[in-house]
């Protein structure tokens, strides 16, 4: 099962494989899981994917799942609409049970505009902390999921750097009280978000050592590869190395657009079948479908910037792609590095940049400073550093890791497997699109 999903998932085998390591042992031993993993990384480095991929290892082993996207409203508000919409699972007690705790966990947090079939009993409790009220809710469904025959409860919860600081406050004590009170509870739970997560959970919450990190970065040579070519290959289409080098100097290893270029290079070579082979003259037809939507993809970016920000950027973009010195951003714009505090950390909160290395920063998506340069500020191609080198760009190498990825021929392979159910784009997530809500954000 697992060994699927990081077929589907390329480059993030160790993540699942630590993950299911812990969903056997909550399942095993019928214990909780005292620890809130949360995988970290820039905006499109592929989180939410990863997170559904750990939701469906959980319900392939029996779990019962909540998935929460933190962000839109207060976090506790948004765990109880998802509480409740699971409770609709479960026949009339166990629903009352879970809409009883939901209630309570809203008194806890004041009013709010979660309907649940409460009775006069809910308000007549007395406020308790949410982080009690939470460990509460958490305690009745896990306790419901198993006596509905599911092995436990797991919790994802996806953007955990916009949850507010009640709302961390909250689980980080309900996760602390659960580990001394409820050891016992099959359930767990595993987050994802923004680099900057850990600071956020840090500065909300007295019980950081509840949470640990793991951080994902972008796609190695071989993922890349195997993400490029995996989904033609399992329809019998192979890509020639040329086409998936060039291919991976556009993507630069960066997984939404390895995603992309594999996409558009599929509609360029006019949607092939089992037998034809991707070149790099798709590749090249490709080119300009690509550089559009990666432009309007940085264009939103862009537009969603404050002027302070967009100075920022330019004024980085200008100085380099990655690694460069807050300092010398600080000097482009004739400020103090302190004065540029404020911009640096909302645009790590935006994703757009992150911490590389003590006092450096870097742009999180390949492409980014050259658009800069080229499409706002209209420095001349001729004026720009040289490019950076494409990552897998050697003939030889991306030669050699096809051979690893198209052998054994597809359909040798296809013969042996179950049939899959695939989406109709090949290159598509099987959770959204690739325009999807997620990266324009
Ligand atoms: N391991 C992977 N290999 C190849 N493509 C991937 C991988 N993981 C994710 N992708 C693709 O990259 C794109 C972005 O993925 P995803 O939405 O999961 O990123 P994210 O980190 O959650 O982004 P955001 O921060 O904007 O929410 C999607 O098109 C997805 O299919
Ligand atoms: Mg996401």
């Amino acid at each position: 099962m697992i060994a699927d999903l990081a077929v589907d998932l390329p480059g993030r085998a160790t993540q699942l494989q630590a993950i299911d390591e812990r969903l056997s042992y909550v399942q095993s031993f019928q214990k909780l899981n005292g620890r809130i993993r949360v995988d970290v990384g820039p905006r499109g480095v592929g989180k939410t994917s990863l997170l559904r991929a750990y939701e469906r290892a959980a319900q392939d082993r029996g779990f019962v799942t909540v998935f929460i996207t933190a962000g839109d409203r207060p976090f506790l508000e948004t765990v109880s609409a998802e509480f409740t919409a699971l409770s609709h699972r479960w026949q009339d007690s166990a629903r009352a049970q879970i809409h009883a705790a939901v209630a309570h966990l809203t008194i806890g947090i004041g009013p709010v505009s979660i309907k649940t079939a409460t009775g006069p009993a809910a308000a007549a409790v007395p406020r308790r902390g949410a982080g009690r009220e939470l460990q509460t809710l958490i305690r009745a469904a896990t306790e419901q999921a198993r006596r509905n025959d599911a092995v436990g409860l797991a919790v994802f919860v996806d953007e955990i750097q916009s949850a507010d600081p009640d709302g961390l406050r909250a689980l980080g004590y309900a996760w602390q009280n659960m580990q001394a009170d409820d050891a016992d509870l099959p359930a767990t739970l595993f987050a994802a978000g923004l680099s900057h997560s850990q600071d956020v959970i840090t500065s909300a919450v007295s019980f950081a050592e509840r949470f640990e990190y793991d951080h994902l970065r972008n796609l190695n040579d071989g993922a890349a590869i195997t993400a490029l070519v995996g989904p033609a290959g399992r329809r019998g289409v192979a890509w020639s190395p040329d086409a998936a080098a060039a291919a991976l100097t556009f993507a630069q290893n960066y997984p939404y657009f390895v995603q992309l270029i594999g996409n558009e290079t599929w509609k360029a070579a006019g949607f092939p079948a089992p037998g034809d082979t991707l070149t790099a003259g798709h590749v090249e037809a490709a080119a300009a479908a690509f550089t559009t939507t990666q432009n309007s993809f940085f264009r939103a970016r862009w537009a969603k910037a404050t002027e302070a920000e967009t100075q920022m950027l330019a004024a980085m973009a200008g100085l380099g792609d990655t690694d460069v010195r807050r300092r010398d951003i600080a000097a482009a714009l004739g400020t103090r590095t302190e004065s540029i505090s404020d911009a640096r950390r909302s645009l790590m909160d935006k994703g757009l940049i992150e911490e590389a290395g003590y006092g450096r920063l870097s742009f999180t998506a390949p492409g980014f400073a050259a658009y800069i340069r080229e499409e706002i500020l209209g420095v001349d191609r001729d004026e720009l550093p040289a490019a950076e080198p494409a990552p897998a760009g050697d003939r030889q190498r991306i030669t050699e890791l096809l051979a690893a990825t198209q052998a054994p021929t597809p359909p040798a392979s296809r013969a042996e497997r179950p049939p899959r159910v695939v989406p109709p784009v090949i290159y598509r997530d099987r959770g959204r699109g690739l325009d999807g809500g997620g990266l324009e954000r």
